[in-house]
């Protein structure tokens, strides 16, 4: 594993970490994901992501790691590992369990915590920007929040370019600095690419890709239909079938003989793809199998394109 610093912080994380978005949650065989993370800290992947509301049930993600890491990550290991989570999203009934208020974000910390059995996360992160919510009160929690020594370090996700640039603004003024940023970034999602990176970089801030094979599009699943165990099929799944069009299978398919022609698979090719930004700190995968996260480590052995891959997969993409 390579470790890249995060923006201008002391921090360095992975090129690769893994997120407990799906496969993680109460209806998931759990020793499954416990194999999945056992393999990712012993392949060095030191960064594990979640959300309060990871599952199906919401929660149970978090309540399954914390049992992962009683079961295997005990003692000092704490110290070897960067753990995430975030609030943001609906939560719980009433007016206080969604988007930004400093209610919302300090209490779901606290059953964060509870649920993980953890006395502190590392990076604590306001899930999305609330229209609603003064930005300075988010900023405010997510700054407390460190104080409180509840986390480390302070981040944001789904947040545009110019809502970063004033949130990283105040968190900087109130002393403690953005660490990173989380955002979907895959040769399918480039939204990143008209601003925000350019504002992350020029901010010192980090930025951690999400959902990089743009929920298993971006890999040899569904070449030839849509497999049962897929997460497009899956009723849990938040891959939605209108996605799978036939012209996005076309652009696999051709992306995928780029990728075989480079000996790589597609995941991996998609993987080095993001990581070839140096304004890019991680990729932050999933995975439903061991098989899976291994072939995706994979794709550290080559992060090299020529320019004529780079021109022939704009030509894919068009
Ligand atoms: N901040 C946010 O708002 C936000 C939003 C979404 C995600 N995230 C974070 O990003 C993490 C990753 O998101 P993601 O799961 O969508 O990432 P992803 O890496 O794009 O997709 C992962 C899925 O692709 C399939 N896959 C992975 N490797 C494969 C391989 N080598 N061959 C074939 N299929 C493969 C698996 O699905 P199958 O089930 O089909 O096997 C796997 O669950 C999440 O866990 C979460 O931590 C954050």
């Amino acid at each position: 594993m390579k470790y890249n610093r995060c923006g201008k912080s002391g921090l360095l994380l992975p090129q690769i970490a893994l997120g407990l978005w799906h496969n993680f949650g109460s209806v998931d065989v759990f020793e499954n994901g416990e194999n999945i993370v056992k393999t990712a800290f012993d392949k060095g992947i030191t960064h594990f992501d979640l959300a309060n509301n990871y599952g199906p049930v919401p929660g149970s993600a978090e309540t399954n790691f914390g049992k992962i890491l009683k079961n295997n990550f005990q003692g000092n290991l704490r110290d070897e590992i960067v753990i995430s989570t975030k609030a943001g999203y609906g939560m719980w009934a009433g007016p206080y369990g969604d988007w930004g208020s400093r209610k919302y974000l300090l209490s779901s910390l606290d059953q964060s915590l509870k649920r993980m059995n953890l006395d502190y996360v590392d990076i604590f992160y306001s899930h999305r920007f609330d229209p609603e919510t003064p930005l300075e009160e988010t900023m405010m929690a997510l700054d407390y929040a460190v104080r409180s020594g509840k986390a480390l370090y302070a981040g944001i996700s789904n947040y545009n370019a110019e809502q970063t640039q004033e949130a990283t603004e105040i968190l900087k003024r109130l002393g403690t600095p953005c660490l990173i940023h989380q955002e979907k970034y895959s040769m399918f999602v480039r939204k990143c690419e008209a601003g925000l990176l350019d504002v992350l970089e020029e901010k010192g801030v980090g930025c951690i890709a999400f959902s990089p094979l743009a929920q298993g599009l971006l890999t040899d699943k569904y070449l030839k239909g849509i497999p049962e165990d897929s997460r497009a099929h899956n009723p849990n799944g938040h891959l939605q079938l209108e996605e799978i069009s036939e012209e996005k299978v076309h652009k696999i398919i051709a992306l995928n003989d780029l990728a075989k022609a480079r000996n790589q698979s597609l995941a991996q090719m998609a993987l080095a793809w993001v990581l070839k930004d140096n304004r890019i700190t991680s990729v932050l995968i999933g995975a439903s199998s061991v098989g899976q996260l291994n072939n995706n480590i994979e794709s550290l052995q080559n992060l090299y394109f020529s320019s004529d891959e780079l021109v022939a997969i704009e030509a894919i993409l068009g």
